[in-house]
């Protein structure tokens, strides 16, 4: 055998592995790295539409397990920030860093919500007909996984996590009911819920 069909000969074994995830099939989710600063860094961002500069040269810093609570008045920018970050709207200048590895401004927003950073609106949005348990659990895993994951069940380190869950967003009691029986603000706790299930490495929420 010459050595290109040998190349090509082993080319197609290892596609034919079993034990092999083809790599289009993989997470898109890779570790953000905070080992020398923030999780999120913003430098210098500002924003103008037409004409009229929404934000003017933000600098916002937030630490890996920071919970950070921004407020302002009707338009000083806050949802303009969030789109930012997740990459709805560009800014004109500056600079966004998920970690110390992540450009943010490279990003596209799929891209940028595989990375972990989640984001609720404020209508809640729960699958009303399923239970609270079972919200947290199809969170857990993905939206590649969801009829996998209601016919199975979960692992021990899995119930340990939605367990965990429920007690942060004080649902431990509703497990069992129906989401679309929760008053309002509990379905915006199971929402928050559901976004610290699904491992993201960031969490925002706004009123619009
Ligand atoms: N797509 C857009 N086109 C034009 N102007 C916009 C756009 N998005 C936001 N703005 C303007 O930018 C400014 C900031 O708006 P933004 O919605 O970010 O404020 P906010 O802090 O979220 O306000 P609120 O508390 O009302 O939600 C406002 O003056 C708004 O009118
Ligand atoms: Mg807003």
């Amino acid at each position: 055998m010459n050595q290109s069909v040998r190349t090509r000969v082993q080319q197609l074994r290892e596609l034919s592995r079993p034990d092999r995830v083809f790599d289009f099939m993989l997470p898109a989710q890779s570790p953000v790295d905070v080992r020398h600063g923030p999780i999120l860094y913003l430098e210098d961002v500002s924003v103008s539409f037409d004409g009229f500069r929404a934000i003017d040269r933000l600098n916002l810093t937030i630490d890996d397990g920071e919970l950070r609570c921004i407020i302002g008045p009707n338009g000083a920018g806050k949802t303009t920030m969030m789109d930012i970050i997740t990459g709805k709207t560009r800014p004109d200048s500056g600079q966004v860093w998920f970690g110390s590895r992540h450009n943010l401004l490279t990003l596209d927003e799929p891209r940028i919500a595989n990375l972990g950073i989640g984001r609720k609106f404020q209508k809640p949005t729960v699958f009303e007909a399923l239970d609270v348990s079972e919200n947290l659990e199809l969170a857990m895993a993905g939206d590649r996984r969801v009829w996998k994951t209601l016919l199975a069940r979960l692992d021990g380190a899995g119930q340990a996590r939605i367990d965990e869950v429920l007690e942060t967003i004080g649902l431990t009691g509703e497990r069992h009911r129906l989401a679309g029986v929760l008053s309002h603000g509990q379905k915006q706790w199971l929402e928050i819920g559901m976004l610290l299930s699904s491992a993201r490495a960031c969490c925002w929420w706004t009123n619009r």
